[in-house]
C-alpha cells in the first residue's frame, strides 16, 4: 500500500500554548518523521525549481530546521534572522507585531551581498509580521526576496495578503 499521508497529516494542533485560546500548530511530529521531513523539504523547494537562488534565509526558530536542510539540498549558504540579542556580530534589527506580543527579529549586517537572491523560509505565516520583519531585514542589505516558502499558513491571520501586498510570491503547504 502506498503511504498516502500529505504534510499536514504529521502536524499536531496543542490547544491554548502559549496562552489560552492560541491553536499552536506544532511541527515537531512532522520533523521527528522521516518521510514527513523529507516530503516536507522536498514541497518547499517545488516552487523554487529553475530559479537562481544564492541563499536561503530561515526565520528563528523552526525556519532554521528547514531552511538549512532546504540550503543543504540547494547547495546554497544559509543565513539565519534571529530574535533580538541572539547573533553574536554586528546586527541590523526590525521591531514587529505577533499573533500574542511583539519582538525584535536581527540580521548580521555582513549576512548577504547587495543583489543576491534570497529564498525567505519558515515553518508557519499568521499575521505576516514575523515574515515581513524578515523580508525588511533581507532588502535593507540589498537582496532580492525571491519568494516566502512555509510549511502552514493560517489564512483567517491575513499573512499572506500582508506579504503579497509587498510583493512577495507566497508559497504554503498546507493550512
Ligand atoms: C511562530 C512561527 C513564525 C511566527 C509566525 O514563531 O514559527 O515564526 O510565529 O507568526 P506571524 O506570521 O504572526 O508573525 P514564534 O513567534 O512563536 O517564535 P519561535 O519560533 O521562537 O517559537
Ligand atoms: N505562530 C503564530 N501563531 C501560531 C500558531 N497558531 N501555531 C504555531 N505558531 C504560531
Amino acid at each position: 500500500m502506498p503511504d498516502t499521508r500529505t504534510v499536514r497529516d504529521y502536524i499536531r494542533t496543542i490547544v491554548d500554548f502559549p496562552h489560552e485560546g492560541i491553536l499552536f500548530r506544532d511541527v515537531t511530529t512532522l520533523f521527528a518523521d522521516p518521510r514527513g521531513f523529507r516530503i516536507a523539504v522536498d514541497q518547499l523547494l517545488h516552487p523554487s525549481a529553475g530559479l537562481r537562488i544564492d541563499k536561503v534565509a530561515g526565520l528563528e526558530a523552526r525556519g532554521f530546521i528547514v531552511g538549512g536542510a532546504m540550503a543543504h539540498q540547494l547547495s546554497v549558504g544559509f543565513v539565519p534572522i534571529r530574535k533580538k540579542g541572539k547573533l553574536p556580530g554586528a546586527t541590523i534589527s526590525e521591531a514587529y507585531q505577533l499573533e500574542y506580543g511583539e519582538a525584535v527579529m536581527e540580521l548580521h549586517d555582513d549576512a548577504i551581498e547587495p543583489g543576491e537572491r534570497v529564498l525567505l523560509v519558515d515553518d508557519l505565516l499568521a499575521t505576516g509580521g514575523t515574515a515581513s520583519a524578515g523580508i525588511n531585514l533581507l532588502e535593507r542589505l540589498g537582496a532580492e526576496v525571491v519568494g516566502c516558502a512555509f510549511i502552514i499558513d493560517l489564512p483567517e491571520l491575513g499573512g499572506r495578503k500582508v506579504l503579497e501586498a509587498k510583493g512577495m510570491e507566497v508559497h504554503a503547504l498546507c493550512a
